[in-house]
């Protein structure tokens, strides 16, 4: 009689603590998952930021970037007229696809972004652009 309660509470045993660690494994799973999803990178002022960098190295030696200023190269539109002309939307796919769209004549190095970098550059377009 008491072998026999004894041969199966270790099974009990066993299934019990196996069963609570697949679930804290899911659970763990779900909540990285869940961080990956909702956390930003980094801060929207952080993303602007980038985007001036990165509009200062690659597009500034033609282009005025700032919110005043001529273009150096008076060809180029400055960027904080861009939106007049253009969806900034729109921009963010040529940027993806390498910008060639406007540049013929500009011995225009031919630019493919990160969809980061460009997410970046865009915010700044769109910050400059606003007003
Ligand atoms: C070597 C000079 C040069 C550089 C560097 C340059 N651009 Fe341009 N860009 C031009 C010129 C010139 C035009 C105007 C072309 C035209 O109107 O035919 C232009 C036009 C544009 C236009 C408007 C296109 C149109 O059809 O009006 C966008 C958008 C643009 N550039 C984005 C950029 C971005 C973003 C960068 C940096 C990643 C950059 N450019 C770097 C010379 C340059």
């Amino acid at each position: 009689m008491t072998a026999n309660t004894q041969s199966t509470s270790p099974r009990q045993g066993y299934s019990v603590t196996h069963g609570a660690r697949l679930i804290v494994a899911a659970s763990l799973l779900l909540a990285s998952l869940a961080t990956a999803q909702s956390a930003p990178r980094y801060a929207k002022a952080d993303a602007i930021k980038r985007g001036e960098m990165l509009a200062k190295e690659n597009c500034s030696s033609c282009h005025a970037i700032g919110i005043k200023g001529d273009s150096p190269n008076p060809k180029s539109p400055p960027f904080r007229t861009l939106s007049q002309r253009y969806q900034l939307e729109a921009l963010e796919e040529a940027l993806g696809e390498g910008i060639t769209m406007g540049h013929g004549e500009a011995n225009m190095p031919h630019f493919i972004f990160e969809p980061d970098d460009i997410g970046d550059l865009i915010s700044y377009l769109k910050k400059i652009n606003r007003r």
